[in-house]
């Protein structure tokens, strides 16, 4: 029987589980190959994969990648040689699953309009950038996802306090002072800052294909991060043509065929995009819209592996 292969550092996200459910359903055996371990041995030639025995007609997903990106990139390149089909949303020619550095330029690139975003390298620079997007003022990690990795700081002193924890951190180390410059650089260049989006619609717009979901988010009590990850609640929104237009602009611009684009809209209807997700989650979406997503991207992706 045809099987679905799910290659993943991320077993644990929840999407998996519904993603072997139908697969199952749509009559596919299932494999979840976690490369969380990545253990292989080459021995003459040939490379074997602990947990994984390609078979024919064998179709791998890539899906939530979050490590290793250049061994697992070739190692999937080393399937496709041995004929089995793949289906990457564009991740072997990217190389990397979540890279906001990156994806701000490329949306800058197709004029897609974004909040004001500035990366410095040396957190003695971060009160000069603030002041130019006032405050409050957003400072983001541009390698995680899901809500976690993003700040807001309403004051000089909040901005103080953040750098000052991150400082400490380093110092409570005990480096000589040369590699504690080079983490002090390190750490302060995880982040982006951006002017802070006084929004009231938070949307997310699942693109698949032809297929277009949205949802609006709305943050959990004491919140400004709506992310569904976070407790935020959805619901069903109906989108205006322009904004499906934006979202799948911004899929161009990342070079995505699969992707869940943030947008946030003003009271007097601007529109700001914060991300095109290449790994975006499908519950929430599920949850909003009543809809079998997960079929939807599961068919989406068996016909277009190569
Ligand atoms: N510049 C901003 N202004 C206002 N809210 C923001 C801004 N950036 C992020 N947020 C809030 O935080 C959430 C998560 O930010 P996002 O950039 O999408 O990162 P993640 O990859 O963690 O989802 C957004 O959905 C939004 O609610
Ligand atoms: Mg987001």
């Amino acid at each position: 029987m045809a099987r679905i292969v799910v290659i993943t550092t991320s077993p644990e996200m929840g999407e998996q589980g519904r993603i072997a459910q139908e697969a199952q359903a749509l009559g596919y055996d299932f494999c979840l190959l976690s490369l969380k371990d990545f253990n292989y041995s080459i021995v003459n030639g040939e490379i074997k994969v602990e947990g994984y025995e390609p078979r024919k007609g064998d179709i791998i997903i890539t899906r939530a990648i979050f490590k290793l990106l250049h061994a697992i990139t070739a190692l999937v390149s080393y399937y496709k040689t041995k004929g089995v089909k793949v289906f990457d949303n564009n991740l072997l020619n990217h190389k990397y699953s979540i890279n906001k550095l990156t994806d701000f330029i490329k949306l800058a690139t197709y004029n897609i309009p974004m909040p004001k975003t500035y990366h410095v390298s040396y957190f003695s620079m971060y009160e000069e950038v603030v002041n130019n997007v006032g405050y409050p003022a957003i400072i983001k990690l541009t390698k995680t996802g899901r809500g976690k990795g993003i700040y807001k700081v309403a004051s000089k002193e909040e901005l103080d306090l953040f750098i000052k924890e991150r400082e400490s951190l380093i110092d409570s180390l005990g480096l000589d002072p040369n590699e504690k410059e080079f983490k002090l650089k390190k750490e302060a260049e995880r982040f982006v800052i951006q002017e802070f989006i006084p929004y009231i619609h938070d949307l997310r717009i699942l693109v698949i294909g032809e297929k277009v979901y949205c949802m609006k988010r709305i943050p959990k009590e004491g919140d400004f991060r709506a992310n569904f990850s976070l407790g935020g609640s959805v619901e069903l929104f109906a989108p205006d043509q322009k904004d499906i237009d934006l979202a799948r602009k911004a899929l161009d611009a990342v070079g995505l065929t699969i992707g869940g684009v943030d947008i946030l809209i003003t009271q007097d209807g601007r529109r700001y995009v914060l991300e095109a997700n290449h790994t975006p989650g499908m519950l929430g979406m599920e949850e909003a819209t009543g809809e079998n997503i997960t079929k939807e991207y599961l068919q989406y992706a068996i016909a277009n592996a190569r």
